[in-house]
């Protein structure tokens, strides 16, 4: 039916530009420059006044493309900052005893502020052993259950860097959490979990009523449609489509796989966990991939890094 030269077809294109007119992009990259440029000057400031650079370092075991990829951005953030970094590599078939030694040494050098295990981590070795193993004062992934139980508690802690860079993001954006229900997809102990936990806790980026999904959930599209703020940390590309989100949500989104893609030089491409292009004009922010969460998440880990160095600063290094 045409009326005034205007088509009802027309009508969804219409509504569907003024939705898109109306979301946002949050943009990890330029908030994740700004965490980084207060850093650096925070560095800049201590060394001016003769003091050493917060130290990290970083755990490679094996050539696992992504994660040389990760380890490869942390080390190059700390040189932008000014911050020292160590790389430690081991090849992929490193017995326990090796590893574990290693981070011994790590947890004993005094120069050494923050320590990070690149995960995952080879068969052989144990994640849970490794994790135990580091110093929970040197621990900047937060990952340490002393960390982990003390973030439940909402205790001083260091939170794992993905769900912090997640409620940083949040918090530049000022988006109201407060009495919003947030739906969780995922339990991992990086990202799900603690990002389900800290959505639900009596701060100003949490206070959500939070459903967490998985892999058993039913009716993950019913529950994803109630949800004001989507979180996606399934790592299952593009799992998250329009239809299951409702108009006007905050959808923040975790995945980064790489999927296989000839018309690509490198021979991947790298997608979210969100249908981007169907998502994006339903809702009122959404983060892109990449340049959204992953870059806050290496943001996240440089304030954790700077926060083990005041706290070694002020209890003498121990
Ligand atoms: N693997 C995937 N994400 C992370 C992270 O945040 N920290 C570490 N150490 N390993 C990871």
């Amino acid at each position: 039916m045409e009326k005034n030269g205007f088509e009802m077809k027309d009508f969804g294109k219409f509504i569907q530009a003024f939705y898109f007119c109306a979301m946002k992009i949050l943009d990890g990259k330029l908030v994740a420059q700004a965490v980084k440029d207060e850093l650096k000057a925070k560095v800049s400031d201590l060394k001016t006044r003769g003091m050493r650079a917060p130290h990290l370092a970083a755990v490679l075991v094996g050539n696992n493309g992504a994660s040389e990829t990760y380890v490869a951005s942390k080390v190059k953030t700390c040189e932008e900052i000014g911050y020292e970094s160590t790389l430690v590599r081991f090849d992929a078939d490193i017995e326990e005893k090796t590893l574990l030694n290693k981070i011994e040494d790590l947890n004993n050098n005094a120069g050494i502020d923050g320590i990070l295990v690149q995960l995952p981590l080879p068969k052989q070795v144990s994640e849970e052993k490794v994790i135990h193993k580091l110093k929970p004062q040197k621990d900047v992934d937060g990952f340490h259950p002393l960390n982990i139980g003390k973030m439940v508690q909402g205790l001083p802690s260091f939170i794992p860097a993905t769900p912090y860079g997640i409620l940083l993001l949040l918090e530049h954006y000022k988006i109201e959490t407060k009495g919003k229900h947030a739906v969780v997809l995922g339990r991992s102990n990086i990202v799900g979990r603690p990002v389900s936990i800290l959505l639900g806790q009596n701060t100003p980026t949490g206070n959500c009523t939070v459903t967490v999904c998985h892999s058993h959930t039913k009716n993950i599209r019913e529950i994803c449609l109630q949800g004001d703020i989507l979180v996606a940390a399934l790592g299952r590309p593009e799992f998250l489509k329009a239809d299951m989100v409702k108009d006007g949500a905050v959808v923040i989104d975790v995945g980064i796989s790489r999927v296989p893609d000839n018309s690509k030089k490198k021979g991947y491409s790298i997608k979210g966990d969100v249908q981007f292009d169907a998502v994006a004009p339903k809702t009122s922010f959404i983060t892109p991939v990449p340049g959204g969460v992953g870059a806050m998440t290496i943001a996240a880990l440089m304030k954790n890094t700077f926060q083990a160095y005041l706290n070694r600063l002020e209890t003498g290094n121990d």
